[in-house]
């Protein structure tokens, strides 16, 4: 199929990258997650232009990438800001307080849930259940999650991102299929 749109490059350290994780599959559509966070991490999202090169170096269709760039919450195809943190708001996190989590976070940031700060730093959403139900009220920002949330351990995370460092996330999660 034929696009009129740039060409989409990834940088010479996330191609090695790319190569190691097709590499280490048995199969190269296997690698279509881990090489769409790639693409996320140095783009902030997943262009068009992406997404035909995912096609072209996988020999997946479009409507795939498209499948899971919907399906999981995580996965942006528009420019975003910088951090997108996503509450859970589903009934096992509910019960512990993430009510009063989104309050704070809506509070400490001024803005409201579905909403950007207006110096395009902070995004904030709530979100269906991000499986960590037993350790809620969670939130998760791109691959880091954090449990148990508190309104001071919420502020400790917005203070170590406002000074540019992704806070020490309680898990890590790859996201790999
Ligand atoms: S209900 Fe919140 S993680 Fe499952």
């Amino acid at each position: 199929m034929t696009h009129d749109r740039p060409a989409f490059v990834l940088s010479d350290a996330a191609m090695r990258e790319f190569h190691r994780l097709v590499e280490r599959y048995p199969t190269k559509e296997s690698a279509l997650m881990p090489a769409m966070w790639l693409i996320q991490d140095q783009e902030g999202h997943i262009p068009p232009e992406a997404v035909d090169w995912l096609v072209e170096q996988l020999g997946v269709s479009h409507s795939r990438v498209w499948e899971l760039m919907s399906f999981y919450t995580m996965f942006r195809s528009e420019p975003q800001p910088e951090h997108v943190l996503q509450v859970c708001h589903n009934i096992s996190c509910h019960i512990v307080g993430a009510r009063s989590i989104l309050d704070h976070l809506q509070h400490r940031l001024g803005i409201g849930v579905g909403e950007r700060t207006p110096d395009g730093k902070f995004a904030l959403e709530g979100v269906e259940c991000l499986a960590a139900c037993g350790m809620g009220p969670a939130l998760q920002l791109g691959k880091h999650f954090y449990e148990h949330l508190t309104p001071e351990k919420v502020d400790r995370i917005l203070e170590s991102l406002r000074n540019g460092n992704i806070p020490r996330a309680d898990t890590d999660r790859e996201l790999a299929e």
